[in-house]
């Protein structure tokens, strides 16, 4: 007998096979019982006599059966397997579950945020939420296709560093024997050293951020999608290498998964031909002018202004996303390109999709004596940066540029969910690592 996934048995009417898997759903009409047994592959109808009333939901099992055609008027258009079901011999239970917390046999679980992630080991398996890391799957996927196919090399960058990576507070220090190191803020560092070693790297690094607010688009460890690229002719190429990556992701993420977008009620980001791009202060200007709110002072886009910029994206442009250039100096980190012609201005940028910001990136200084100049101006010491970052320069480095992702922030974008932790699959907030931290 075979022993097949449950996408396979479609193919195998009128064969006896083996399934394995768990209880999706049963329901018990006494003499004969209707389960929906779930494996990674999907769902199928199985018809079973009274011994199947015994199962309970998520009961592991096998189960031997015939497969049969359904007849059409019972076809069942939103099942992969709707066609067929499977008429069972016989059964094993593999391993038998606990009685259920909450019925997880409805389309959509509408639970609370934080039951949803006190049960996650559980609610994980649910095939709607599941659906969300297929998605996420792909988006890797494609950026490392997207990637490889441009040339670039994979690297693994470490992240226990020695000094936090972009400056700043948002660090995790960690007890590392009898001294101090910290979790890595982002892989900044390492891509750019490798760009002198393969000229163009990318990886998928996890980073760490002790960020101490509660809010709906930030976790304490995220994953990036990091990307750099030497021998640049222009901080524009950079942005071009970005604009690919996310058109080979809608294009993948809709041709693979239809279904799932339809289930989630979506379209992926529309981008008409190309992704519009704004200087910051003629952003802001911009902002003035539509809606009156005065942010022109500010150094950055708030919120709403990347709503607003999101908008304008899309009123003018046909596009939901939006590259906002030139961010101050001052506000940007000490490794990021001045602009030559306002040295006031950068040559860097935000991406913004449906009013949050997805990508940051830029050009880098790559000059040695100009860095650590800048290094002193941010009121560090350059000696914290010698090894192995700043030795990298001072033995030649190539015009050089590139970008970070969010995996968690265009997971959620793409999907239209209303917070990043349904976009992660073990989320850590400032609250919550698995479980809820108890109050010290
Ligand atoms: O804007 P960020 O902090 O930039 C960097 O880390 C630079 N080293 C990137 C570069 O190549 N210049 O982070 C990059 C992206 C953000 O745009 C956002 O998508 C995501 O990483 N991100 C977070 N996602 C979830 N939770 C957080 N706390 C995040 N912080 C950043």
């Amino acid at each position: 007998m075979k022993k097949l996934n449950i996408a396979q048995i479609v193919s195998h009417i009128g064969e006896e096979v083996e399934i394995r898997g768990w209880v999706n759903v049963i329901r018990n009409h006494k003499k004969i019982v209707f389960l929906d047994i779930r494996d990674a592959s999907g769902v199928v109808q199985v018809v079973g006599d009274s011994s199947f009333a015994q199962l309970s939901p998520e009961d592991v099992v096998t189960i031997k059966g015939l497969v049969k055609k359904r007849p059409e008027k019972l076809i069942n258009p939103k099942l992969l397997t709707g066609t067929i079901e499977m008429e069972a011999k016989s059964f094993t239970l593999l391993a038998a579950a606990q009685e259920l917390p909450f019925d997880m046999g409805k389309e959509d679980l509408g639970l609370t945020l934080p039951v949803l992630l006190d049960y996650r080991s559980l609610t994980l398996r649910h095939g709607k939420i599941r659906s969300i890391f297929k998605v996420q799957e792909t988006i890797v996927t494609t950026f490392r296709k997207t990637m490889k196919d441009a040339g670039f090399t994979e690297v693994q960058a470490p992240t226990i560093v020695a000094t936090a990576t972009e400056g700043g507070a948002e660090v995790f220090p960690i007890s590392y024997f009898d001294k101090k190191a910290f979790l890595a803020q982002s892989p900044q560092f390492y891509k750019q050293i490798l760009v002198s070693i393969f000229e163009k790297v990318f990886t998928v690094a996890h980073a760490y951020r002790a960020e101490p607010s509660v809010t709906t688009r930030h976790l304490t460890e995220y994953v990036g999608l990091d990307a750099e690229m030497g021998f640049i002719d222009s901080w524009t190429e950079v942005m071009d290498m970005a604009e690919t990556l996310l058109k080979n992701i809608f294009k993948a993420v809709k041709t693979e998964h239809t279904d799932i977008l339809t289930q989630y009620g979506v379209e992926v980001p529309k981008i008409e031909s190309s992704i519009p791009r704004i200087k910051l202060t003629e952003a802001k200007e911009l902002i003035f002018k539509r809606t009156g709110r005065d942010i022109r002072t500010e150094p950055d886009l708030d919120p709403e202004g990347e709503r607003e910029m999101s908008k304008w994206a899309r009123e003018t442009h046909g596009s939901d996303l939006v590259f906002v250039t030139h961010y101050p100096t001052k506000k940007r980190p000490m490794y990021t390109y001045p602009d030559p012609e306002n040295p006031e201005e950068t040559l860097s940028f935000d991406l913004i999709g449906k009013g949050q910001e997805w990508i940051t990136g830029g050009q880098r200084i790559n000059n040695y004596e100009q860095l650590v100049t800048n290094i002193k101006k941010w009121g560090q010491d350059p000696i914290h940066f010698e090894i192995p970052y700043l030795q990298a320069f001072k033995y030649g480095m190539p015009p050089e540029g590139g970008f970070c992702l969010g995996l968690e922030r265009i997971t959620m974008n793409v999907l239209g969910l209303a917070n990043i932790r349904e976009a992660s699959l073990f989320p850590r907030d400032m609250e919550r690592v698995d479980i809820a931290l108890p109050k010290t």
